[in-house]
């Protein structure tokens, strides 16, 4: 069956690679990008019933727009896009980099969009969550930054988000998932772009192909009997490289008093709030508002 899948990151890496295989396979793919003629000329190298909407996740003003101008439901979510180890800078909203673009903004998207996704939200973290830690100082303002440990705080986000979403989405009683998926290591921009010793080894020598990496996207983005709140990942080594599989993830990414403690803190920055009436899955953790 033909679906609709909304992909944000497409230009690039494994938002195009998982842009190429479902318009290979016949589906329509919502292209969510922040520089849409850039994204228009990979369209039109990829081909295929795509269509491209700007969408800018370092500004919430754009992800609002992007959200009130998509027509009618789609099938999926794909939060794809992120930055990686990237230098200090703030989001138009004021967040750090990482936390702003890879979680906040994931979590604005998907809170304006549950409402119209009919099957799944697939949200894409990193092996690197485990060097992750939820500071209250989520930004960065009251610490000496260290760049990958900002991305590590941001993929453990995604993570905790995707664990918690399926938390909520179930006591609600809804029957779309939440899915977490990561490539392992895959050779893209975002991953060649630091050269940095401390890059090259949080990386891993040898990269699988991007084609390979969009595999569990692709798998957790499309396959039949994926179970919500699961992380789909390569089955290898390390996680690195192999064929999509349930995977593990660190013990604090299952923290669920942790999970919604930034789910709060997630809905009072952006200002977007969602499935917050759900007293089963917060408990005696939930902060008042
Ligand atoms: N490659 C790996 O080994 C690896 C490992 C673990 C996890 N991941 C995760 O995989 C995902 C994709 O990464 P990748 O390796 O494919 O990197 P990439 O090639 O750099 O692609 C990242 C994509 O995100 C987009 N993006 C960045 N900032 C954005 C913003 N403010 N608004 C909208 N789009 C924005 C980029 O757009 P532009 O083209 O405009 O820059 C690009 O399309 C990320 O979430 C990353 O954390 C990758």
């Amino acid at each position: 069956m033909n679906r609709t899948v909304v992909v944000t990151g497409a230009t690039s890496g494994l938002g195009a690679e998982v842009t190429r295989a479902l318009a290979a396979a016949g589906h329509r793919v919502i292209m969510a990008c922040r520089d849409p003629v850039r994204a228009r000329t990979v369209a039109e190298s990829i081909g295929g019933d795509l269509e491209v909407r700007a969408l800018d996740l370092a500004d919430l003003a754009s992800v609002r727009s992007f959200a009130a101008g998509l027509d009618g439901e789609v099938d999926v979510l794909v939060n794809n896009a992120g930055v990686m180890g990237v230098p200090r800078a703030t989001t138009a909203d004021g967040f750090e980099q990482h936390i702003g673009v890879n979680h906040l903004a994931a979590f604005a998207l998907t809170g304006l969009l549950l409402d119209r996704v009919r099957d799944r939200v697939v949200t894409v973290t990193s092996g690197l969550h485990r060097l992750g830690r939820i500071s209250t100082d989520l930004n960065w303002e009251r610490r000496r930054y260290r760049r990958w440990l900002a991305y590590g705080q941001s993929k453990l986000a995604n993570l905790l988000f995707a664990y918690e979403l399926q938390r909520r989405l179930t006591a609600d009683g809804r029957r779309v998932i939440s899915v977490a998926a990561h490539p392992g290591v895959a050779a893209t921009e975002g991953q060649r772009r630091d050269t940095s010793l401390s890059g090259r080894i949080l990386a891993g020598g040898r990269a699988q192909p991007p084609e390979a990496g969009a595999l569990p996207l692709l798998y957790a983005a499309t396959a039949p009997g994926v179970t919500g709140g699961t992380l789909i990942g390569p089955d290898g080594r390390l996680q690195r490289n192999g064929r999509p599989a349930v995977v593990s993830s660190s013990r604090r990414s299952h923290d669920a008093a942790l999970a919604a403690r930034l789910w709060h803190r997630s809905a009072e920055l952006t200002g977007v709030h969602y499935l917050d009436q759900c007293t089963a899955c917060t408990g005696a953790t939930r902060i008042a508002p």
